[in-house]
């Protein structure tokens, strides 16, 4: 007997019953019926029934090293962990129109031109639309095979015959597995046929790119679900209005998570951008108040970021607290320590935090960036603009050590920047005519910077 099961179409959270609201999730009409996928737990135990003895071998056990394919676009290389694993599964989540099938027709391409068999399937466009956009994108020339189509089983049966290297599915979200009854885009759908699919990648030794579109919130359509079957998901992110992308990994069995390629889209597709912190700067008009240079560590590689802070006389009784780019509980925490410790009180003010360049940061070593900006925009009083800041804030006020305070000097001075202001408990020192900040609170911070303000 197979019963119906609902499904939350944003979170994945299974219900006994329809509800018009996810509990779990919050989201409104979200919940659909679905046939369920199994009839449910047998009454005899897995452990009653004979299996069969599985070898097990040892920690030390020598295995070759991974032999990973390169595609050349080092910016898509770093950020798998050093180029393709064989057998590996990969999302590349983001929202609809950010380029997502874009840099994966050019991925493909690269990985073709290397001599990797590739195939790229899409069920979103048709094949005509396709070879238009690889057209426009110079890559013709490349040994890429297409094919335009959902049906799981056809393409799961021509990839068993073609045997390729690479796989892209565009996007999991339009796959139908005919086995599964419900529509395509559905959660047990999408669960499904990630399922398949990473199975036939670790069957068949074939590296396999499933394409998901993010929903509003942030979260790829039956996300949760997918999310753990893959070896390493990346998203894909940048505003609208601006050019930058950036592919970020936020799991990966293979590589660090955290890892960024920067990304700028032109009319002839997505260029590589081997030096971000050039490209975010590159924004930066005049120095004003409110504005400080970052300096980030993105996975392995340092990133100059500028924040700006508006600080503004607020008319609302509870007053705004808007944050782009960064994280807004930690935004209230550096507003209470300015607060509590230094007796700079926001009371009564809106206050506006962005991180230019639609970049998105969560290292808390942006701390006492985002404290001088702050304080920069409410005093009216703009730091000189070679300056770079970094460190973290503790409750008390103190600065805490950071990790790669190195890097990040190094990547200032690279930038033509002549000082930072950083925690005096990182170890590096000055190098030629870069002069480094070393400060022990945010007391003595404010001080240096904006001399005695307390009022
Ligand atoms: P696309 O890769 O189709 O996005 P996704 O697959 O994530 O939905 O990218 C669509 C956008 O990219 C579209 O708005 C136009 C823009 N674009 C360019 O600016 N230059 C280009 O060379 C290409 C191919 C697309
Ligand atoms: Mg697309």
């Amino acid at each position: 007997m197979s019963r119906s099961t609902f499904t939350c179409n944003e979170c994945g959270a299974a219900h006994k019953k329809w509800a018009g609201r996810c509990e779990a999730c919050g989201a409104w009409n979200s919940i659909v019926e679905e046939a369920a996928l199994s009839t449910g737990p047998s009454k005899k135990t897995l452990g009653a029934a004979k299996g069969r003895r599985v070898d097990l071998t040892s920690l030390s056990a020598k295995d070759t090293p991974l032999a990973r394919a390169v595609s050349g676009m080092d910016e898509f290389d770093r950020v798998l962990g050093g180029g393709l694993v064989p057998a590996s599964a990969i999302l590349v989540g983001g929202d609809p129109g950010i380029g997502k099938s874009t840099l994966l027709l050019q991925a493909a391409a690269s990985f073709a031109r290397k001599g990797l068999k590739s195939i790229y399937v899409s069920g979103e466009e048709a094949a005509a639309q396709i070879r238009m956009r690889a057209d426009r994108l110079g890559l013709s020339d490349a040994p890429v095979m297409l094919a335009a189509e959902t049906n799981l089983r056809d393409i799961l049966t021509t990839l068993d015959a073609e045997r390729p290297d690479f796989v892209i599915i565009d996007s999991i979200q339009t796959m139908w597995a005919d086995n599964v009854d419900s529509a395509p885009g559905s959660v047990s759908q999408v669960r499904s046929a990630a399922h398949e699919l990473t199975a036939f990648a670790k069957r068949r030794g074939v590296s396999v790119v499933l394409v998901g579109h993010v929903t509003k919130d942030g979260q790829i359509a039956g996300p949760r679900v997918i999310e753990h079957m893959v070896d390493t998901v990346l998203y894909f992110e940048g505003e609208r209005g601006h050019q930058f992308r950036i592919l970020r990994a936020v799991k990966n069995r293979f590589g660090p998570a955290d890892e960024i390629g920067v990304f700028e889209m032109t009319g002839g597709g997505l260029a590589e951008v081997s030096n971000p912190s050039a490209l975010f700067l590159s924004e930066r008009g005049q120095t004003a108040s409110g504005s400080v240079v970052f300096a980030g560590i993105e996975g392995t590689r340092p990133v100059l970021v500028e924040i700006q802070a508006l600080v503004a006389q607020s008319p609302l009784a509870t007053p705004r607290r808007t944050v782009v780019g960064w994280d807004s509980g930690r935004l209230a925490m550096v507003l209470a320590v300015l607060e509590a410790r230094c007796g700079l009180s926001f009371a009564g003010m809106d206050v506006y935090l962005n991180i230019a360049g639609g970049m998105r940061i969560s290292e808390p070593a942006a701390d006492l960036a985002v404290a001088a900006a702050l304080i920069s925009a409410r005093q009216d009083h703009a730091l000189p603009a070679d300056t770079v800041v970094f460190g973290e804030i503790s409750l008390s006020g103190a600065l805490r050590p950071i990790a790669q305070a190195e890097a990040r000097l190094k990547e200032a001075a690279k930038l033509g920047f002549a000082t930072a202001l950083a925690p005096a408990s990182i170890k590096s020192a000055a190098t030629g005519d870069f002069q480094v900040k070393k400060l022990s609170d945010l007391g003595q911070f404010i001080v240096e910077v904006f001399g005695d303000i307390r009022a």
